[in-house]
């Protein structure tokens, strides 16, 4: 598999609701390796998360960096959101050069699936929180600029 490529606005797969993966094929997928493609693409662009919609592949996968390890997640699904939100700068990496403030829930309880096919569950809060928000949303073709308060050109994190 050669290197990644990130698809950027207007490529249609970015509005589309990605496929569940079935837990049964995730060898055949060949996930692991797609996984590992997709860590060293959304680091070599400098963002934090990735989904595989960016990436073209209209599956329900994401990888995150805010851990001091990768975060690899199958099918995640968003259980809980707190009531308490705040405003934070974002910015995607399949929309070049826009930066804006969106409100996120402050913690969320994310459940998934790992790379080995066991369910995962995990209590999130702050930047992780909103990056695994920023990337479930794009398994919905749902993009940050729907949701913007206020659209300013300044640096933020790129997910
Ligand atoms: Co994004």
């Amino acid at each position: 598999m050669q290197n990644l490529t990130i698809v950027t606005l207007p490529n249609a797969v970015l509005r589309q609701k990605a496929k569940a993966i079935n837990i049964k094929d995730i060898g055949k997928l060949g996930l692991k390796e797609l996984a590992r493609k997709m860590i060293i693409a959304m680091r070599q662009a400098k963002g934090i998360g990735l989904a595989a919609p960016q990436i073209g592949k209209s599956i329900r996968f994401i990888v995150v960096e805010v851990l001091p390890e990768p975060l690899v997640l199958i099918n995640p699904v968003i259980t809980h959101s707190s009531f308490a939100k705040e405003l934070g700068q974002e910015g995607c990496l399949s929309i070049p050069g826009q930066w804006g403030f969106v409100k996120r829930a402050i913690k969320v309880d994310v459940e998934g699936y790992t790379l080995d096919g066991k369910k995962t569950k995990l209590n999130t809060e702050g930047l992780l929180a909103r990056v695994i928000q920023h990337e479930v949303d794009h398994l919905d073709g749902v993009l940050f600029i729907d949701k913007v308060d206020k659209s300013q050109l300044l640096g933020g994190y790129k997910l």
